[in-house]
């Protein structure tokens, strides 16, 4: 094995380590490839992936402020979790949208999974999204109304496939 497929192989550990929660999915993505529309400060949109509730993602004052993970092939979503930030401003996640789908260069083109009416602040709330199938999942603030994302934590479950076959 040469340098670059050990790091290939670290990745992949990395990316698809699974952790199975009985009766609710299996946990994917513990940490992949993000982006958001844009970034303020030092808030990135890897600490929405990075297991750590405290830490944050937020992006500048804009329209239509997307956060958008890649899977890296599709797969049937079971749920989605959002962790709400805390301190303050927990109703600016009032109205996003979880999306499921394939498009990567226009996630709003993505069907939505949920819309989420409230989170408390600091909490985790969990959207079913019935085994929607895409690879990108993105939560998104819709409308010319320039606001602020801020995501703690995202965690997506696939759906239990015990019967799947490879052919
Ligand atoms: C995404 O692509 C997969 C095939 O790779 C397909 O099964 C699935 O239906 C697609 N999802 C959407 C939302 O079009
Ligand atoms: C993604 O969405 C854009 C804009 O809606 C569209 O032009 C493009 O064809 C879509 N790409 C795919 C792969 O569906």
């Amino acid at each position: 094995m040469n340098w670059s497929d050990f790091y290939k192989s670290l990745f992949l550990l990395g990316f698809f380590s699974i952790q199975t929660n009985a009766g609710e999915g299996v946990k994917i993505a513990t940490w992949g490839s993000v982006e958001q529309s844009s970034t303020h400060s030092d808030w990135y949109a890897q600490k929405a992936l990075d297991g750590v509730k405290s830490t944050c993602t937020h992006t500048d004052l804009e329209s239509n402020a997307w956060w958008k993970l890649d899977l890296m092939k599709a797969y049937n979503v079971n749920r989605v979790t959002i962790t709400n930030r805390n301190g303050c401003c927990s109703d600016r996640i009032n109205g996003a949208e979880i999306r499921i789908g394939n498009n990567s260069s226009n996630v709003f083109s993505n069907p939505v999974c949920a819309v989420v009416s409230t989170i408390p602040e600091g909490a985790t709330y969990s959207y079913p999204c019935y085994g929607m199938k895409g690879r990108y999942v993105s939560v998104d603030l819709p409308g010319p109304t320039a606001q602020h994302l801020t995501l703690c934590e995202v965690e997506v479950y696939e759906e239990e496939d015990l019967c799947e076959d490879e052919t």
